[in-house]
């Protein structure tokens, strides 16, 4: 194979040089930065710690206010992923807020069984997330019993 000529070395090197500025500019952003949790108000009464422990493993990250925050997400761009997943998850359902008036507590056991969550994207990182088959059905189980039926 021909080695690249000094023409196309040069459109390389430029390409890399702005892909590096480029980065270097969205870390500016300031979306996805805040990472605050805030105060945790009301927890569920878990039927058993092995429900609470399945539930901080495989939703809390994104349905609490007690994110842990990895590394990346202060990298943009998947910082702005990771913050949106928070925002919209703790919107949807938080159960530091048990009592919130539009808390999808009712829900939460349904989308375990229908395998929706925790987002398969997030397993791929987050290996103590990904539930066996016994695992999924005691969450499941324990959900409901915390949470009450589902609709
Ligand atoms: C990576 C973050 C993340 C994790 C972990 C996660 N969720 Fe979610 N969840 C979301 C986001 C984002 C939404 C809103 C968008 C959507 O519905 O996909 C959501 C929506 C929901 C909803 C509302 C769905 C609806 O139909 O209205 C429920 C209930 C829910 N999640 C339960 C859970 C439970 C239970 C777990 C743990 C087994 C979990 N989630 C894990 C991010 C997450």
């Amino acid at each position: 194979m021909r080695r690249p000529g000094p023409r196309l070395r040069k459109v390389l090197a430029t390409a890399a040089v702005a892909g590096i500025a480029v980065f270097g500019a969205i870390q500016l952003v300031p979306y996805g930065r805040d990472h605050t949790n805030p105060p945790v108000l009301a927890e569920p009464e878990w039927d058993s710690p092995a429900t609470a422990n399945l539930a901080d493993r495989a939703c809390f990250d994104c349905h609490s206010n007690e994110t842990r925050w990895p590394w990346y997400s202060n990298v943009a761009p998947v910082s702005w992923l990771v913050y949106r997943d928070v925002i919209q998850g703790r919107e949807e359902l938080n159960f530091s807020e048990m009592g919130r008036e539009d808390n999808k507590v009712d829900k939460a056991a349904e989308t375990v069984e229908d395998e929706e969550m925790p987002p398969f994207r997030y397993e791929i990182n987050h290996p103590e997330a990904r539930l066996d088959d016994a695992e999924r059905a005691a969450l499941i189980r324990g959900l409901e019993q915390t949470l009450g039926t589902r609709d």
